[in-house]
């Protein structure tokens, strides 16, 4: 399982980098690129101006045919709106939503992602 990805300011590319995974951060020059295997999305959580290149990936080529799920970096005094744009995103395409955590993480988020894709197969 891939992981494809996009960060602002570093938290969620810290975060990935803690899953020593095969990964993908996606950025304005390379959003429509294909991709030819499973992957889950993680996205940190912004105005949709600024999470749309997300969109842009998953709706490029075959790309929505191997997202299996997505997962979410926020931050909680944002209430209601935590990890919205990981919510929109699940429902929209129609993943489960496989996990939210606050910035860069703790192991505990690590672990639970890791076993969710274990889940995912
Ligand atoms: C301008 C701005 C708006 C944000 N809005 C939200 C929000 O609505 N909900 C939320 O959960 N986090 C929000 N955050 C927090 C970030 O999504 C969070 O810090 C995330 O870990 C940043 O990831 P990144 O460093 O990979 O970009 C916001 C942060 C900034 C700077």
């Amino acid at each position: 399982m891939k992981v494809v990805y996009m960060s602002m300011t570093g938290q969620t590319r810290r975060f990935v980098k803690k899953l020593n995974m095969n990964s993908l951060e996606i950025h304005p020059g390379n959003a429509f690129q294909e991709i030819f295997e499973p992957y889950i999305v993680i996205v940190p959580t912004y105005d949709c101006e600024v999470t749309e290149i997300m969109n842009d990936f998953i709706e490029t080529g075959q790309n929505q045919q191997y997202l299996k799920g997505v997962a979410g970096s926020g931050n909680l005094n944002f209430n209601e709106l935590f990890c919205y744009t990981a919510k929109d995103l699940a429902r929209e395409y129609q993943v489960p939503l496989i996990h939210c955590f606050e910035f860069q993480g703790t192991d505990r988020d690590v672990q639970i992602i890791k076993e969710q894709v274990s889940e995912l197969g």
